[in-house]
């Protein structure tokens, strides 16, 4: 079988990379170099206990299911590619840094814990004990140690040499820019006039899924602006080794010595403008939990664009045009779901079944069309 897929993020890679291992022919087509879209510029957390939220049920399933597939994930992507992509195990802390941050903590807490999710509440003291250099005005924390975090700029070092080595072909500086159909199917994609044909089409291009000229209606994907910035801290003496979350940042440290506050969420469209604004509101908000920031230099800052959906869920699976899935829309989450997302889709396409534990997040939910399957009859 013959598949192209638009998009080399993580998603595009990871799919690909499962694709090619289940002996599919897999083309990836990527308009810049494969992962500088919202895969370069995430923070890595794979955070399904503290981004789970009330009404987001079937997303939290998904998400707890993908955290359960990271550690072997990412130890058969390190033996198949060589590169580490630097799992981090540490957990995450939830810190307050007054008493109106500290009880909303617990009233989340309540929440997630009636998901099955396993958080320890710790008082100022404990905490300090875990993270000696967070600042003076603890009222608490929550540590979620299944919380973990994995490098996501290696992660997509690691896909692209898996993806390659598996047999699948990589074109980078290849802007797709339409579908080809014929007899009221995907045949292909279209780039600069000519046609790549392909048994099956995936639509892996992220925040910019929605811009292509398709020949179904426009998926509901629009960019989310994510402003970030990275100090170095001395990687002999860390500042942190926790993720933490502050009520108004979040601090990820890297093994490096790099530490990532992020991140702005702006409707913006697609400006990539760095701001004096978004700038300030990050740096404070790490400062007043980690005030020995202020002595560290300022390594780097960017701007990445999360694919949002109408209802903040992936879309995963056949679109109203045989011929053409998706796999996209992953808004805050999308490294977390990165294995799940490869592994479900790979199975429903390869085998032709759709796999239930990304029902759910099926197109037609957004359409009324009825689902049907990748391919109407299976091609050899
Ligand atoms: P992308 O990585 O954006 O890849 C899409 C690719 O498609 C791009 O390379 C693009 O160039 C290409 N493309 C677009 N149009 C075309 C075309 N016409 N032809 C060919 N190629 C095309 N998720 C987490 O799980 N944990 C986090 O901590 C986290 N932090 C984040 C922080 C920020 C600031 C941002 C912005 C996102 C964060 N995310 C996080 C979300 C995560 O980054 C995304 O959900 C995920 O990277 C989406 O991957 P993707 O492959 O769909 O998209
Ligand atoms: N998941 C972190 C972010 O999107 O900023």
């Amino acid at each position: 079988m013959q598949i192209a897929i638009i998009g080399a993020g993580v998603i595009g890679l990871a799919l690909g990379w499962r694709l090619a291992q289940g002996g599919a022919a897999v083309t990836i087509f990527e308009r810049d170099q494969p992962g500088q879209g919202a895969s370069f510029a995430a923070a890595g957390m794979l955070a399904a206990a503290c981004e789970a939220e009330p009404g987001e049920a079937a997303l939290g399933t998904l998400s707890r299911a993908s955290l359960a597939l990271w550690p072997d994930f990412a130890a058969e992507l390190e033996a198949a590619s060589g590169q580490s992509v630097g799992l981090r195990r540490e957990g995450t802390l939830l810190v307050a840094l007054n008493r109106d941050d500290a009880e909303k903590l617990r009233h989340d807490m309540a929440f997630q814990q009636s998901q099955g999710i396993t958080l320890e509440w710790l008082t100022p003291a404990e905490t300090r004990l875990r993270e000696p250099r967070l600042g003076p005005n603890l009222a608490g924390a929550i540590s979620s140690p299944q919380d973990i975090q994995v490098d996501n700029r290696r992660l997509t070092q690691a896909l692209v040499t898996a993806f390659t080595r598996a047999g699948g072909v990589l074109h980078s500086q290849t802007p797709i820019t339409g579908i080809a159909t014929a007899h009221g199917r995907a045949t292909g994609v279209i780039s600069a006039g000519n046609t790549h044909p392909a048994d099956l089409v995936v639509l892996a291009a992220g925040a910019w899924s929605a811009l292509l000229d398709l020949p179904i209606p426009r998926p509901p994907i629009r960019p989310v602006k994510g402003q970030m910035l990275a100090v170095q801290m001395d990687p002999a003496d860390p500042l942190l080794r926790h993720v933490v979350w502050a009520p108004r940042a979040y601090l990820v440290p890297r093994a490096d010595g790099r530490l990532i506050i992020g991140a702005t969420v702006e409707e913006r469209g697609f400006d990539d403008r760095i701001t004096a604004g978004g700038l300030f509101s990050l740096l404070d908000g790490a400062w007043r939990a980690l005030p020995g920031i202020e002595d560290l230099p300022i390594l780097e800052s960017w701007v990445g664009f999360r694919p949002g959906s109408r209802d903040d869920a992936p879309l995963l699976g056949p679109s109203e045009l045989p011929g053409l899935s998706l796999a996209t829309g992953h808004h805050r989450n999308g490294i977390l779901l990165t294995p799940i997302t490869a592994e479900a889709m790979a199975t429903s396409i390869l085998t032709d079944t759709p796999d239930p534990r990304i029902a759910p997040f099926h197109p037609a939910r957004f359409t009324q069309a009825q689902p049907h399957p990748h391919l109407e009859r299976k091609i050899a």
